[in-house]
């Protein structure tokens, strides 16, 4: 379906898991009590605080918000539906359409139900099928309140923390796994976006997709450009590639570039005296501009539903958005069909196997008091979308 042509949308983004509190029925809470990974405990406590952040939010001037809906807490045991969760949802997403803001809600966004993750996640035929009747049921619930609707946040990094790197639950470390429960979430966003269309045709639904920005080190030399096209093509192209035709849009998180060269040694990572975030993340701005002008060949609308840094001075932040969004806005002008730009996170909150300590808000969270304190680089996001504006 074609999406109606809207204003340009300046927006933020979190997920339930980081934000929630609390979120005991999922496979992530049952491996922090196990002392796994560290424990989100109340988090933001956003699940009861969530009219009051998102105040905060219009205070920024934003006018689209990306949420995500919590699996484990609609189903908290298999075929159980959990009717007053629901009605939470209903009451986020109702206060976000008062506020004024446009609405993406993402199904999955890392976590699962624990039932589900004991069957061996979207692994397990039966996961997937019960996914899906999830998914139709948050349409035929909450539809006409759900603006965008975006499938899997992330399916690589998702499959590589999970099933490579053996960070995330269920901690494996096998990349035919891997590989073989990318193929699943590939599936799942088919399935989910043919069910969705069945019960609300006119919901545009899209999967959000991370790409890294590939820079040869040497711009002349011919393995470091050939290594640079196989990630391009393997890293960012391949799974879009496997979903266009039931996409409406594409979801594009953009975080860091690499710069990758090619000996006989193998492939290196060469990112020397480049700034990078407290994540270590080396941030390049342009970075976005040559992502964006190469998604064009998809011909859908995007949205960049995540781009952020941790940074806890807050001395990067500022720069880092308004560069950004010089990289779409010129991305735009060459006839990207980009609309919108959400940042990651409009809070501090949990960010998975590293804990409280990165801090990607631009409204900074006192973890004790639960205290919001709007930083500086919001109000420069204040200023540049007035000027945008
Ligand atoms: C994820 C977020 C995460 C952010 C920063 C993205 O990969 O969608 O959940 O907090 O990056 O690491």
């Amino acid at each position: 379906m074609e999406i109606p042509k809207d204003n340009f949308l300046w927006g933020a983004a979190i997920s339930a898991h980081q934000t929630e509190g609390d979120n005991i029925h999922s496979d992530w809470w049952y491996f922090e009590q196990m002392g796994k990974i560290p424990k989100s405990g109340k988090a933001c406590e956003h699940y009861k605080r969530f009219s009051e952040d998102f105040s905060l939010a219009r205070e920024i001037g934003l006018n689209a918000m990306r949420v995500s809906i919590e699996w484990a807490r609609i189903e908290p045991e298999e075929g159980v539906y959990d009717i007053a969760q629901i009605k939470h949802y209903s009451e986020v997403l109702i206060d976000l359409r008062i506020k004024g803001f446009r609405r993406f809600l993402t199904l999955h966004h890392f976590s699962l139900p624990l039932w589900a993750a004991k069957k061996g996640g979207f692994l397990n035929k039966s996961v997937v099928d019960s996914f899906v009747n999830f998914s139709g049921l948050v349409v035929k619930e909450l539809g006409d309140e759900i603006d965008f609707l975006c499938t899997i946040n992330e399916p690589e990094v998702h499959a590589l923390l999970s099933y490579i790197r053996g960070v995330h639950p269920p901690f494996k470390k096998n990349p035919l796994v891997a590989l073989r429960y990318l193929l699943k979430l590939v599936k799942v966003h088919n399935k989910v976006f043919t069910e969705v269309k069945r019960i609300k045709s006119d919901l545009p639904v899209g999967i959000v997709k991370n790409n890294v920005y590939y820079e040869p080190n040497q711009v002349s030399n011919f393995f470091d450009n050939f290594v640079c096209s196989v990630a391009n093509f393997l890293g960012n192209d391949l799974l879009l590639y496997m979903v266009r035709k039931r996409s409406d849009f594409i979801g594009l998180n953009y975080y860091f570039t690499n710069t990758l060269r090619l000996s006989l040694k193998g492939i290196k990572v060469e990112n020397k005296n480049v700034p990078k975030s407290d994540m270590g993340w080396r941030t390049y701005p342009p970075g976005l501009y040559f992502l964006l002008i190469k998604l064009k060949k998809f011909k859908l609308p995007i949205y960049i539903t995540e781009n952020g840094i941790a940074d806890s001075e807050d001395n990067m932040r500022g720069r880092f958005i308004t560069e950004h969004v010089e990289s779409v806005m010129k991305a735009k002008k060459e006839g990207v069909d980009v609309r919108g730009y959400l940042y990651w996170s409009l809070l501090d909150n949990y960010e998975w196997h590293d804990g409280y300590g990165p801090r990607f808000g631009l409204i900074q969270v006192d973890y004790l008091t639960q205290e919001r304190k709007m930083r500086e680089s919001a109000k420069a996001y204040k200023q540049l979308i007035k000027s945008n504006g």
